[in-house]
């Protein structure tokens, strides 16, 4: 299990988060092994991402933002896109770069990405729009609308809920805790609005086996 990340940021908040999903990089690498091939719902997602991208002609090049383990990278290659993964943790990175060796993966933080402006055909945001506080959300979700292309697309999944901040991370056992948000559809949908992105398509689905949520997902074009 890789240890916390030495050193800090000033954001407690931030490096609280971080420092969790470093010890919880493992458990998401044998947690989730399989999830995406046993979901077509969240792969049919996916395929409609990969073939707005594809057919924008704008390119096939997308950043996965807040990859985790980098377990979606695969998947998004099989439907012909070249995904590259960004992720807070470095312990999630360490776990991406050893499961996904053909695969390029760098630590960052979403809220201030190192890519140019208007230089992404597309950005996938699974499960990773969840932990920004309410202040950092305008930036966060800005950040994303200005790296992709006008024209290019965003896809992202969420834990569907209340907008209610929660304890995230007890009941791994793994003496973890964050901050994390349950958003409802409409939050999401008026953020990547205001941030410059129009809303293509929108869904939700009910918890499956061994999940504590509903899940949501939206597809947006960036204007
Ligand atoms: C629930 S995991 C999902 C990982 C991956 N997308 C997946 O579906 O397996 C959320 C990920 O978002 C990352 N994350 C949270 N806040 C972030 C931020 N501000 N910048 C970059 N990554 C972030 C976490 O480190 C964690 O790996």
């Amino acid at each position: 299990m890789p240890s916390p990340t030495p050193g800090g940021t000033d954001d407690p908040a931030i490096d609280e988060l971080r420092d969790a999903h470093d010890v919880l990089a493992e458990f998401y690498a044998e947690r989730l092994a399989g999830a995406l091939e046993a979901s077509p719902l969240d792969r049919s997602v996916l395929d409609l991402f990969a073939t707005l991208v594809v057919g924008s002609g704008l390119g096939v090049a997308v950043a996965d933002v807040g990859c985790g383990t980098g377990r979606l990278e695969p998947y998004l290659a099989s439907r012909g896109l070249e995904p590259r993964g960004v992720d807070l943790s470095p312990g999630m990175i360490a776990v991406a770069r050893r499961d996904q060796p053909g695969f390029s993966f760098e630590q960052g933080d979403l809220r201030a990405l190192r890519f140019a402006d208007a230089s992404l055909p597309g950005v996938v945001c699974w499960y990773s729009l969840m932990y920004l506080t309410p202040a950092d959300r305008p930036g966060a979700f800005a950040e994303l609308a200005r790296v992709v292309r006008p024209g290019g697309h965003l896809v992202t999944a969420w834990k569907l809920g209340d907008d209610q901040v929660r304890r995230g991370g007890r009941t791994t056992g793994l003496g973890i805790e964050f901050d994390v948000w349950w958003h409802s559809t409409p939050e999401v949908e008026d953020r990547l609005e205001r941030a410059g992105f129009e809303t293509l398509f929108w869904a939700g689905r009910p918890p499956a086996d061994g999940e504590d949520s509903p899940s949501g997902y939206l597809v947006g074009r960036r204007r």
